[in-house]
Order: C-alpha cells, then structure tokens, then sequence
C-alpha cells in the first residue's frame, strides 16, 4: 500500500509527515517522531485525559477548536488540521499563556502526567469560551474538564484556574493566517483527490465515499476512533487499509426540516448531542454523562450507532424517540427503524459496501421546545436516564429512555429504549405494550416495569449483578412516574452533597 503525507499546522508552521502507517496514533507521532514528550500517556484509552491536544477546523469563517485524546486518535486523520500540543502555548519569550499562567497563580500544577491534559483542556476552554466572552462557571469548568482525571484529588484549584483565565491579559492566535493556511491544504487536498491505493483513504465528499468503500470492503472503517483506537492500544490490532469517514462534508450535517432532525453520520457526539438537546432541553445533562468532553469532541453519533454496543448512551434515546438510520452505498440507500439495525451482540444488517449515512431522528412534542404543550397537542413526556458507578466518564451499566405522550391522561404515543440489558439496544416492546392506549396511573407504571422485567434477562459483569441491573430497571419506571407527576428531585442531577450531609 502506498503512503500518504499528512500535512497540518502547528505553531503557524505546516508540518508534513510521510511513511506513518495507517494505525499509528497521534500520540505515538508526537512522542515518538516528533519527539514532543510534554504530551502524556496515562491510561492510552481516553479515560484519564493526560494525552489531551486541541485540534481546528474551520467552521463558518472561524476556526472550531476541540481537545481530543490523542492516544486513541489515529495521526492521518489530523490530516489538514490545526494541532496545539502543550508546548506550543507560550510565547517565544517564554510568557506562559493564561491557561498556564492561571494554574501557576491558582497552584492548580500537580503531578507530571495530568498536569499537561488539564493546561490543554484550559486552553480548549479559553479558545471557544473566554475569548468569545463567556463566563466561565463552576459548573462550565467542570463540564470541560470532565475528561481530565486527577487520582491526587486535586480538582478545586484546578477548577480555580479554570475561572481565573479571564482576568489575565489576552493571548489570542492568528486565525486569519491559519485559516488561509488550513484553505490552502484543503484546495490541496481536494486537487489531488484519493488514491484507491494509499493505506489510509479520507474522502472529503460522499460520492467518492461510497465508491471507496465498494472498492475496498476491507479497509477499516473509522469514524472517531473512540472505539477503534482501543482495538490499535489495547489489542494491538493493525489495519492493512483505513477508509475514514471524518472528513465527509455531507456526513457531518445536521439538518432540520418540519418532521426530522436529520444528523450525519460522522457529526461529532458533541455537535449531535446540542442538536438533540436544543429541540429536548431536558437531555442536556443526560448528554453531559457521556464519556467526557474530549471522547464526545472526537467520537461520532454514527460511530456510535454502527458499534453498537449494548450498552452505548445514543441508542435507548434514539430508539425511544423513533429514530430510523439511513445506510449508503454506490446501489442506492435504505432506511430502517434503528433498533431493526442490530442482529446481535456488536452486529448488524451493514452490506460490505454500505455506510452508515444518516440518523433521522422525528420532531415529536412541542414545536416550541422547552415549552409547554399547546392545546390539542397531548402532554409529552421524555426522560433518559444513565446508571454508571461514577457521574462523568463513565460507561452505563443500565441505560433507559422514554418518550410518552398522553392525551386526556390515556398512553396515547409511547417509546421505550433500554442499554445493558440484552446483546443489543433494544426496544422494550412488551412493555409499550402494557402502556399503548392505557391510562397513566401508578398502577400502570407499575405493569410497565413487570413488563420490563419479564422482557430482559439482564447479565452480570464488572459493572452490575444481573439483580441489581433488573431491579434498577423498575426503579426507573417508578421514577419516570414520579417526574410525570411533578416530582422533579428524583435525579442525581438535582442532589446536593451539602443538603444530604448528616446534622
Ligand atoms: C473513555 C471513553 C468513554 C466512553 N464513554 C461512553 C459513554 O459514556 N457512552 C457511550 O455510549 N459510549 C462511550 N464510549 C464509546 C465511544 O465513544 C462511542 O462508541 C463512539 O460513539 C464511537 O464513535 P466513533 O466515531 O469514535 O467510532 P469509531 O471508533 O471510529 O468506530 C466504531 C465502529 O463504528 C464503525 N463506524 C463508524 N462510523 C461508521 C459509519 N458511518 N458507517 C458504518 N460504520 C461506521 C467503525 O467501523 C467501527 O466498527 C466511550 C469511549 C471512551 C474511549
Ligand atoms: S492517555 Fe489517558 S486519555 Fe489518553
Ligand atoms: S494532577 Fe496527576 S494525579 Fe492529580
């Protein structure tokens, strides 16, 4: 296989590498060959977030930052970026940028490994929000620091430094000039096009997509690599060819029209996770509890859906919410109800020659969202809950979501999706059943998780016993029947350590 050059801009510099294999990190390329140790290996699985860079793209005039992991990122696909690494952020006078300035003032500087992740994940915060004249919140220092473990428990002068940045001078980049920069590599890139025989092939348009993929059913698909990247770091797998779907312009739309939200396949987790939240406000934190903010930054809803794991986040919601995906390839493309994708544990209906294209998800409820139902409309109701032993980056150990609609206090819509309990995602069909043209009453709550319960032979592993996963499914049914009622402090997102301390 042929190699490809990979060229992005660092420090205002183009860098161009040529002969790195396809499955070779971003992490490896900055250590190994680039010899730039300052960023770290902890866990080399997008847990700790010790390997944390930020990336740009252009997005409507401006640049787009985004911190990533760079240990599970796979190098060529950083291919026509902007890359920041820890090193590059101070000035050549050695001025520390206020990212770094602020964990020296708020002596937020702990240990080696996690210190470099957390200056990166400051710096992500500065770009899209301080120099864009936010306020940074307790709460918003969080959220972007989600991905960034400390084992010291060192957080509070972190988060300090975090709310600290504004009040230093200015340091701002060059956009202009990395924009033409970026332009100039995309023109490039877009002149040459693809060749069939290079080991890692990234299409920028659909078309070309499909006629690699029909050309070359063996390469490795890879979106994000949230997944993937494990597979490279922890089994060692190596790929002979990779077809990357990142780059794809029409896969990374989101578009609305009157009956869909219609989200492109290689939309990043945080792109779609906005998109979904702006029509449903109550899913925020829902999405929040996804991995941490650098694996939403660079994981795909596509990526997501096609891995399909049982106990994935997108899939319940998704499914409770009708959603159908749409496959592609060079023969045309088909749609299906999600949850008809899966045919078992990590498998699906995917032809060698297919993609997975779009997620098109129905408006239902208010077309004012965030609103209150208006007359005629019915009531709506939709709640997803995640059950994981810790509240950020962590993997669910029982996912369910809801989506009901009542009319005159009769089940008159109902969809009900549910992680962690079968080989796949699933629809609890039995228990929209026990619901479908009911009235909504405790006791009907009550026959909806018997229903539950006797649909889904839960297992165990290390994340629950299958009791506990079979208990805690009916709890979530009382607690959606609760939260139908008013009852809105049922949640962990409404607990407070403070109140619930011991007099
Ligand atoms: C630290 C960490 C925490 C995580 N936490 C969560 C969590 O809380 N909840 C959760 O659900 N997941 C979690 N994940 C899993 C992961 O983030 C998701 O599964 C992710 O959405 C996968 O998307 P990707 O774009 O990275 O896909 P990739 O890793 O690139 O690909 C995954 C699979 O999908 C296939 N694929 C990708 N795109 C397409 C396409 N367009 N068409 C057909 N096939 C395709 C690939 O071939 C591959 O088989 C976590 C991962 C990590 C590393
Ligand atoms: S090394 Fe831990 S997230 Fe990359
Ligand atoms: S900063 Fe590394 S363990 Fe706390």
């Amino acid at each position: 296989m042929e190699s490809r050059t990979i060229r992005f801009s660092r420090r205002g510099e183009l860098v161009s590498l040529t002969n790195v294999p396809p499955e070779r990190t971003l992490l490896q390329v900055l250590r190994e060959d680039l010899g730039a140790t300052g960023t770290k290996e902890g866990c080399g699985e997008g847990d700790c977030g010790a390997c944390t860079v930020v990336i740009a793209e252009p997005d409507q005039g401006r640049l787009r930052y985004r911190a990533i992991n760079a240990c599970i990122r796979l190098a060529h696909s950083i291919d026509g970026m902007a890359l920041w690494t820890v090193e590059d952020l101070a000035g050549s006078d050695g001025a520390l940028h206020p990212a770094q300035e602020a964990m020296v003032q708020a002596h937020g500087s702990q240990c080696g490994f996690c210190t470099p992740g957390f200056v990166m994940s400051l710096f992500g915060m500065y770009q899209n929000h301080v120099l864009r004249g936010a306020t940074v919140t307790r709460e918003l220092a969080q959220e972007e620091l989600s991905g960034n473990l400390c084992r010291c428990t060192g957080y509070r002068p972190i988060l300090d430094a975090a709310q600290s940045m504004a009040a230093l001078p200015r340091i701002e980049q060059d956009e202009q000039a990395i924009l033409r920069q970026l332009e100039a590599l995309h023109a490039q890139r877009a002149s040459e096009g693809v060749r069939g025989a290079s080991a890692y092939l990234a299409p920028l348009g659909l078309p070309e997509l499909l006629r690699l993929r029909a050309a070359h059913p063996q390469a490795q698909l890879v979106a994000g690599c949230t997944d993937v990247g494990l597979w490279v770091t922890k089994m060692h797998q190596q790929f002979g060819q990779v077809l990357d779907v990142t780059q794809v312009q029409e896969l990374q739309r989101i578009a609305h029209d009157e009956q869909h939200l219609t989200i492109g396949a290689a939309a990043t987790l945080t792109s779609a996770s906005e998109a979904l939240a702006a029509q449903w406000p109550q899913l925020a934190a829902f999405f929040q509890r996804f991995a941490g903010l650098p694996v939403r930054n660079a994981g795909t809803l596509g990526g997501n859906v096609a891995n399909g794991s049982p106990i994935g986040d997108s899939m319940p919601l998704l499914i409770a919410l009708g959603a159908r995906v749409v496959l592609l390839s060079v023969r045309g493309e088909r749609e299906l109800p999600l949850e008809q994708f899966y045919t078992g544990y990590r498998q699906n209906v995917l032809a060698g020659d297919e993609v997975v294209g779009w997620i098109k998800v129905p408006r239902t409820g208010s077309p004012h969202p965030g609103a209150l139902p208006q007359a005629g409309e019915g009531e709506e109701f939709l709640r997803a809950y995640k059950i994981s032993k810790r509240y950020d980056d962590d993997i669910s150990a029982v996912c369910l979501a809801i989506r009901m609609r009542l009319r005159d206090g009769v089940v008159e819509e109902i969809g009900i999706g549910a992680g962690g309990v079968a080989a796949t995602p699933a629809r609890a069909v039995q228990a929209e059943a026990a619901l479908r043209g009911q009235p909504w009453t405790a006791q009907a709550a009550r026959r909806a998780a018997a229903a539950l319960g006797a649909e889904f032979r839960p297992i165990s592993d290390m994340r629950a016993s299958a009791a506990y996963r079979a208990e805690v499914l009916a709890n979530l049914v009382q607690r959606f029947w609760l939260e139908t009622q008013g009852h809105a402090d049922v949640n962990l997102e409404s607990f407070r350590l403070a109140e619930a301390a011991l007099p």
